[in-house]
């Protein structure tokens, strides 16, 4: 990656912000830019990671600087990198991508699901709007447009600092929890549940041979998508989701089902943002302060085991879902997803999100993306799939 040094970009604005440039200080893969407005993209990857981040900047980076002609900044550590500095960017390149960024999972931009910049916590204890600060940071480095990757959460961030601040900001939605509206896909979900459904064939023979009961906990936050999508495909028995409340006496009675069929073992999926009997969710405060969903697994395993008597054990998933070589499925949504950001740009579509429907890229407005939350549908057809194949799924 090729270090950008802040202060000479701020020495190419003109004074009205607008980019210009001679040949040679921005000569271009293609050298289509010379003597005209030169177009500098940023992009920025927020929120918490997914597989999939390195493959969607690898196809920015390939359409913006081949299709287009125009320069591909990497802003670091999603909008933090905003705040320093000098500003923490660098510039992207296409020999940055010739290898193995596609396949590997994380961000080399790195990212936050910290700090949020309307309500920023300040060392001293305080909160302080910092907004102001981020959009100067970002009219530093003289970008025309802006892409931004990232969940409900840090897109609706983005797009408030993008009214405020009046930035042409295109979004790309990735989220492992798959609960972005307006598209049937997100980025890292198809991997995510890979992870789980995998993890399920890692279950299933080693319960098959002890005769127990395996609990697997997986992400998803208020979302039950990894969770019964990763069930169906991997054969769990009872799914347990946010969406649909369940009775430990069911659950129970479909593992004796099972005994009683001769079976000697059982799997059962609990999404992280299942409530106790009681109402409760299971959260734990993590190193640093913040509050996580976690532990509903070692709920669900004690109360079968006391109603059942099997033998029980529980595996929590956790961030292995987020990590990992992103799938086929991941990596495509990836190319399809960038090129279409870069695609709104030239055409000077912006406060839009691309997004996946009906087989094909659209975009939708980003306002209308990041207000609709996409959670299970308890009569929808998955559901149905489920029930239908005898998985306890709650209701009763
Ligand atoms: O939103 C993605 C997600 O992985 C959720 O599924 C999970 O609840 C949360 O992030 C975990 O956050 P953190 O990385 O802060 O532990």
């Amino acid at each position: 990656m090729r270090a950008c040094a802040v202060p000479a970009f701020a020495s190419r604005l003109a004074p009205d912000g607008a980019v210009f440039a001679t040949a040679q200080a921005f000569t271009t893969e293609r050298g289509a830019a010379a003597m005209t407005e030169v177009k500098r993209i940023g992009i920025l990857t927020s929120g918490g990671d997914c597989a999939g981040l390195n493959a969607v900047l690898r196809a920015v980076v390939f359409r913006a600087i081949q299709g287009y002609g125009w320069e591909v900044i990497g802003i670091r550590q999603g909008t933090h990198g905003l705040l320093a500095r000098p500003v923490e960017a660098e510039s992207l390149d296409l020999n940055l991508f010739t290898g193995q960024l596609l396949r590997i999972g994380g961000t080399i931009l790195g990212t936050t699901n910290k700090g949020d910049p309307f309500d920023y916590p300040m060392a001293d204890g305080s909160r302080r709007d910092r907004s102001a600060e981020m959009i100067e940071g970002y009219r530093m480095l003289g970008l025309d447009a802006l892409i931004g990757i990232g969940g409900d959460g840090s897109l609706a961030i983005l797009r408030r600092l993008a009214q405020q601040g009046g930035l042409n900001l295109v979004g790309i939605p990735k989220t492992i929890d798959n609960d972005l509206g307006h598209t049937e896909v997100s980025l890292g979900y198809a991997t995510a549940v890979k992870v789980a459904t995998d993890a399920l064939d890692h279950l299933q023979p080693t319960a098959a041979s002890h005769s127990r009961v395996m609990v697997l906990e997986v992400m998803g936050r208020d979302a039950g998508h990894i969770a019964l999508n990763a069930g169906i495909a991997g054969g769990a028995d009872v799914i347990l989701i946010p969406e649909i409340p369940y009775r430990i006496d069911r659950v129970a009675e479909k593992i004796e089902a099972l005994k009683g069929q001769g079976r000697n073992f059982a799997l059962v999926v609990v999404a992280e943002a299942v409530r106790t009997e009681a109402g409760e969710p299971a959260t734990q405060r993590q190193a640093g302060g913040a509050l996580t969903y976690g532990g509903i697994g070692a709920y669900i395993g004690n109360r079968i085991a006391e109603a059942t008597g099997a033998e029980t054990r529980v595996t929590v998933l956790g961030h292995l879902q987020r990590g990992g070589m992103p799938t086929a499925r991941d990596r495509l949504m990836a190319s399809v997803f960038g090129v279409h950001a870069v695609d709104l740009i030239a055409r000077g579509a912006f406060d839009r999100m691309v997004a996946w429907s009906a087989r094909r890229a659209i975009d939708v407005a980003l306002a209308d993306a990041v207000a609709t939350s996409h959670r299970v549908d308890p009569a929808g057809p998955l559901a149905h799939t489920a029930r239908g194949l005898g998985i306890y799924l709650g209701d009763g």
